[in-house]
């Protein structure tokens, strides 16, 4: 149960305070019954909420497609730099944190929630949920080099990389796909192979494709087959998800 100013906070109708005023002005009803009490409780599962005769669905989590320019900061504050958060400010979520790290300088594809669970299983290192860079180099690359990447290279931790895959593009780019996300991954593996990185781009994460439409900075939700499509790439089990619920 959740208060029902909370509940309409959370629903983006205001703040706690013109809330307030909404309701007392009887703009909101709880099945089909005018209630102006903020501290009126609601069933956010079986009430109906509605305000100025609109239906509030509720929605505990919310999932965002940022396309990422470079100069930007994947963090959700910073002191000098223009934060990811700071894109999405519009949206009026103040919960939202990115999905791992892009470079300052790396663009594309970052997903923005602020469901905790699910940014977790999309991280973990268990799932080896897959990643696609459209990776500018300096230099083309060798049938060796690629067969190098795609064996796993030495990047100076414990283990050589995990396979990847490699699509050759033209003027020197390639497709680089890989399933782990270690700090500076890609533009390591590029050095292992004697390369220099000179553009970044992520294109896809799981099953979740950058949205050509988006140019960078824009971003938009997640429809439910998007979301839905993550939470397989998470490996969440059909029990799990009955135990949860909609989620
Ligand atoms: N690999 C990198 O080197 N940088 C990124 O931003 C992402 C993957």
């Amino acid at each position: 149960m959740l208060r029902l100013d909370k509940f309409l906070c959370e629903m983006k109708v205001g703040t706690r305070s013109q809330v307030k005023k909404e309701l007392k002005q009887g703009f909101v009803s709880v099945n089909g019954t005018v209630v102006v009490k903020p501290e009126h409780k609601v069933d956010v599962e079986t009430d109906t909420v509605t305000y100025k005769g609109r239906e509030l669905l509720y929605k505990k989590y919310v999932y965002y497609m940022l396309n990422k320019p470079a100069g930007v900061v994947s963090a959700t504050r910073d002191n000098a730099c223009t934060t990811v958060n700071d894109l999405l400010k519009a949206t009026g979520y103040e919960d939202l944190f990115p999905v791992g790290r892009l470079d300052k300088d790396t663009e594309g594809l970052l997903l923005m929630t602020n469901d905790g669970e699910l940014a977790h299983r999309l991280l973990s290192p268990k799932k080896q949920v897959a990643k696609v860079y459209e990776v500018g180099l300096k230099e083309s690359l060798s049938a060796e080099d690629i067969r190098r990447l795609e064996e796993g290279v030495d990047i100076g931790e414990e283990k050589p990389t995990l396979p990847a895959k490699v699509e050759i593009l033209p003027e020197n780019h390639i497709f680089l796909t890989i399933t782990e996300g270690k700090f500076h991954q890609v533009k390591r593996m590029m050095k292992a192979v004697g390369n220099e990185t000179v553009s970044l781009r992520r294109t896809a994460m799981g099953s979740l494709k950058l949205d050509g439409r988006l140019a960078p900075g824009d971003y938009r939700e997640l429809t439910e087959e998007e979301t839905d499509a993550l939470r397989g790439d998470s490996g969440r089990t059909d029990e799990e998800r009955r135990k949860g619920g909609s989620r």
